[in-house]
């Protein structure tokens, strides 16, 4: 994906000159290129109640989710001269989360990978060590821009002669009069109850169905039961 730096930059000093500022003096504007070419930006917003600061990359970070979500590609952060700022320690952490590795960062003389600017990041995957994949609830950071979209398929399955519950996570929503795309994001991790499995599809999305051993079709989603599925889902181990 070609970066356009001047024009990241020219978002991130108009986005700056907005900044609220009335206890540091010291406006910050940020501006993101997301995967699918869209540009999020974001200013430093403070209070009267010190510790309450939003940094700009806050800013960024909520027109990301508020605009339609995706991975951040490269951004660029600048004081009040115009020249790139690095983010705080922070906004690193929170930088990661929706760019990952591979954001480039504006700085000079070359922009920067988040690997450099955060080494030995704390990630989900410190977490799934030890917690498990089984309790690996959270969405997998390629897949976080199809959080809240697509349908989750929950299923029994055989494992070493033994049921257990699995599912995946289907990019098309089922939605009637809609031209989709199709295709499986993600398989689920074996569950030892239905339960479980229902679990990990609500953390995918509001659209989760049950297929029973037998084929029959439950809504386990949010809301009501939608044309087609004849009845809600009910936990009966
Ligand atoms: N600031 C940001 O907005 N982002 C950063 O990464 C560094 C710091 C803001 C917070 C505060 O409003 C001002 O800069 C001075 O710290």
């Amino acid at each position: 994906m070609e970066i356009d730096w001047a024009g990241l930059r020219a978002a991130a000093i108009e986005t700056m000159r907005r900044a609220y500022t009335p206890i540091s003096d010291f406006p910050v504007g940020v501006a993101g290129l997301v995967d699918d070419g869209r540009v999020v930006v974001g200013c430093n917003v403070e209070n009267a109640s010190l510790g309450m600061t939003l940094c700009a990359e806050c800013g960024l970070v909520s027109s990301l989710h508020a605009t339609g979500g995706g991975r951040l590609v490269a951004i660029s952060c600048v004081d009040a001269t115009g020249a790139p700022l690095m983010p705080c320690g922070r906004c690193r952490q929170l930088l990661w989360e929706h760019g990952g590795p591979d954001l480039l960062v504006e700085a000079l003389p070359r922009p920067l990978r988040m690997t450099e600017l955060l080494p030995h990041a704390f990630g989900y995957e410190d977490m799934e060590r030890v917690t498990g994949p089984a309790g690996a609830a959270e969405v997998p950071a390629e897949l976080a821009k199809w959080r809240g979209r697509g349908t989750v398929f929950v299923h029994p399955d055989l494992s070493g002669g033994e049921t257990i519950w699995t599912g995946y996570w289907e990019r098309s929503s089922g939605e009637p009069g809609t031209s989709e795309e199709k295709g499986i994001l993600e398989e689920g991790p074996n569950f030892p109850a239905a339960a479980a499995a229902v679990a990990w599809g609500l953390v995918r999305s509001p659209r989760v169905v049950v297929v029973d051993a037998e084929g029959k079709l439950s809504w386990a989603g949010e809301g009501d039961t939608p044309e087609g599925i004849p009845q809600r889902w009910e936990d009966n181990s």
